[in-house]
């Protein structure tokens, strides 16, 4: 049997070993400890319970630039993964379900939000269909290879969707054109050799 429960300090080697195993986005132990330590009921961890062995995990946190989403409370998804021998039975649906929960009751969460891997099928499965998260955007060239990310969002108060979009695609604009005035920049300054 595999029980789900809040992640503790001592899980950490495993929960990172698990990490390393499943995923190319990695993370120094300081960021894993920083996670645990400042939102203490939200990481949480899949044991098998006759090995005691850590079989995946939901590494999770609530958004710090709550002010650029106009102060509402939100929580982000940095990393959930289960182990090969494990999958396929329901253990990250019930590890995105338990860290859900604390984000709504412990800080008051109005949403969560997280990036997935355009070509990442089974997660985005999980993600869309079981757990009835939205495609919001797509960030272009979000991964270190390049790859898109879909931006995704449960709203758990549905009376924050449209604020939320919105202020999603007027951020995402921004970042356009300050991307494009960069590129400008530098052909301007490659032209005139310096
Ligand atoms: C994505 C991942 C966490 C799913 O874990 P899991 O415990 O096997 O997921 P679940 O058993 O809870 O499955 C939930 C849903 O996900 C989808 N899914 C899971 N594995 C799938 C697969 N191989 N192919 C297609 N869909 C899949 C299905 O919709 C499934 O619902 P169903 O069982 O009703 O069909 C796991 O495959 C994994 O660790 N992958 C590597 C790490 C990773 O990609 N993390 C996500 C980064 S954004």
């Amino acid at each position: 049997m595999v029980s789900i429960r809040p992640a503790e300090v001592g899980d950490l080697l495993q929960m990172q070993q698990c990490n390393l195993f499943n995923l190319p986005e990695n993370y120094n132990m300081r960021y894993w400890f920083y996670h645990i330590m400042t939102w203490t009921h939200l990481p949480h961890v899949a044991v098998d319970e006759a090995s005691g062995k850590i079989v995946g995990y939901v590494l999770s946190k609530m958004e710090e630039d709550s002010t650029k989403k106009d102060l509402i409370p939100h929580g982000h998804i940095t990393s959930i993964s289960v182990l090969r021998s494990h999958r396929k039975l329901g253990i990250a649906t019930r590890l995105m379900r338990a860290t859900h929960t604390q984000m709504q009751q412990v800080y008051g969460a109005k949403y969560v939000s997280l990036h997935v891997r355009m070509s990442n099928r089974a997660a985005l499965g999980m993600y869309r269909d079981v757990l009835k998260y939205e495609e919001i955007d797509l960030e272009y060239e979000y991964y270190a290879d390049k790859e898109h990310a879909y931006d995704m969002c449960l709203f758990f108060d549905p009376s924050v969707r449209e604020k939320v979009i919105e202020m999603n695609r007027a951020e995402h604009a921004k970042k356009k054109a300050e991307k494009l005035k960069e590129k400008e920049t530098a052909s301007t300054l490659s032209e005139s050799g310096s």
